[in-house]
């Protein structure tokens, strides 16, 4: 694909190009072809007349061949080159060579070679290689190169971007191979919508918030906790009753002490006024089933190597993007 944004721009260049080369072979032409006369009334000694300190002058002579030749050659050079590489305007050029063509057969080739580990590692289950040392130090380097921009290269992730060490509580979704998978391939969006309509005023949020709190055993009132309550009838859709969440739903357990968009009250009133739309960007483009097969099995492995992982009591949560105070 050209990069010129109009018909004008690619005769335009191309024709500056044209113009210089064929300006650059006119001047070697008339500079082996003019001399300098002698200015009248001098002896022609085959100098040019010009003289500098009284003695020094300027002979009058031909350009030297070997340098001619070299000029000539630049000069049918970047003809050539034109002709055959792209260089003038859109003109693709007689090999057709592009810098994405180049780029594709390199990576072709490398997952020539790179295919028969991968095979061995596509015949057996993510949770076998969970285990196996060779492929998680393959799958390390996929995650670092992939996934490390924004879950963190010791995947604890940050504000709104999951920590992938946490155990299966702290998940949106369940933290089974089939979901890392699935999220990994076509990626995912969290979507929570404003809810303060349902809720009320600043007032109502603030106790809903403090409701919410009590939930995970964080610092909270207890009267606005009260109040608050039956407020939660209208979070209990997704978050469940109990608030553990819904991880076919990806809404987060409100219960433990892993705060993915941040923790407090202001958090989450704030949370319930905008809610929020979370999306991680799908990742088959850039990987190879294969490739995501293997890192799957890295993120498999973050928080210890028994599947399913057992629930951790709140406050027990690995790391939370967001520390309490
Ligand atoms: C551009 C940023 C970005 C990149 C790159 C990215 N992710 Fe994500 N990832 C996210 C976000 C944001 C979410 C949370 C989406 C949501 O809220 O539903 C997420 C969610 C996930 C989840 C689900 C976690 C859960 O709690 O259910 C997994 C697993 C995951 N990512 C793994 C990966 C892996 C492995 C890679 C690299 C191959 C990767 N991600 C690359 C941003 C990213
Ligand atoms: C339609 C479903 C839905 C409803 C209704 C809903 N939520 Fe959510 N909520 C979500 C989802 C999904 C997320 C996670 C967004 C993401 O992927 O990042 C979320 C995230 C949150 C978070 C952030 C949790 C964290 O770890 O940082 C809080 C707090 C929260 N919701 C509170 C509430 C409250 C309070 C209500 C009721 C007023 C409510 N939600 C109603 C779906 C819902």
């Amino acid at each position: 694909m050209s990069d010129f944004t109009n018909g004008f721009w690619p005769w335009y260049v191309a024709a500056i190009s044209v113009v210089s080369i064929l300006a650059c072979a006119v001047l070697l032409w008339l500079a082996g072809r003019v001399t300098v006369n002698t200015p009248a009334g001098q002896a022609n000694d085959n100098t040019t007349g010009h003289v500098w300190d009284e003695d020094l002058r300027e002979f009058n002579n031909p350009l030297p061949r070997w340098w001619m030749w070299l000029f000539v050659i630049t000069v049918v050079f970047s003809l050539a080159y034109l002709v055959i590489f792209p260089g003038l305007g859109s003109y693709k050029g007689l090999l057709q060579w592009s810098t994405d063509r180049e780029h594709s057969e390199d990576v072709g080739n490398l997952s020539k070679q790179v295919a028969p580990l991968y095979a061995e590692f596509a015949a057996q289950p993510v949770e076998a290689l969970a285990k196996d040392s060779r492929a998680l130090a393959i799958g390390e380097r996929v995650f670092m190169n992939n996934c490390a921009q924004c879950h963190g290269s010791d995947a604890r992730g940050s504000k709104s971007y999951p920590n992938l060490t946490n155990s299966n509580a702290g998940w949106l979704g369940e933290r089974t191979a089939a979901h890392i998978v699935q999220t990994v391939t076509n990626g995912r969006t969290g979507m929570m919508p404003p809810m303060a309509a349902a809720v009320g005023g600043e007032q109502e949020l603030s106790e809903l918030a403090n409701y919410v709190l009590s939930l995970s055993g964080s610092p909270y009132n207890d009267i606005k906790a009260f109040r608050g309550k039956a407020k939660f009838t209208a979070c209990a859709a997704c978050h469940g009753i109990d608030g553990k969440g819904n991880k076919a739903l990806g809404a987060p357990n409100l219960t433990d002490d892993y705060w993915l968009h941040g923790w407090g009250e202001a958090a989450i009133v704030n949370m319930i006024k905008t809610g929020k739309t979370n999306a991680m960007p799908a990742q088959s483009p850039k990987l190879t089933p294969d490739q995501i097969h293997v890192v799957a099995a890295y993120v498999l492995s973050l928080s210890g190597s028994s599947f399913p992982v057992a629930v951790t009591t709140p406050g027990a949560a690995a790391a939370p993007a967001v520390t309490k105070p």
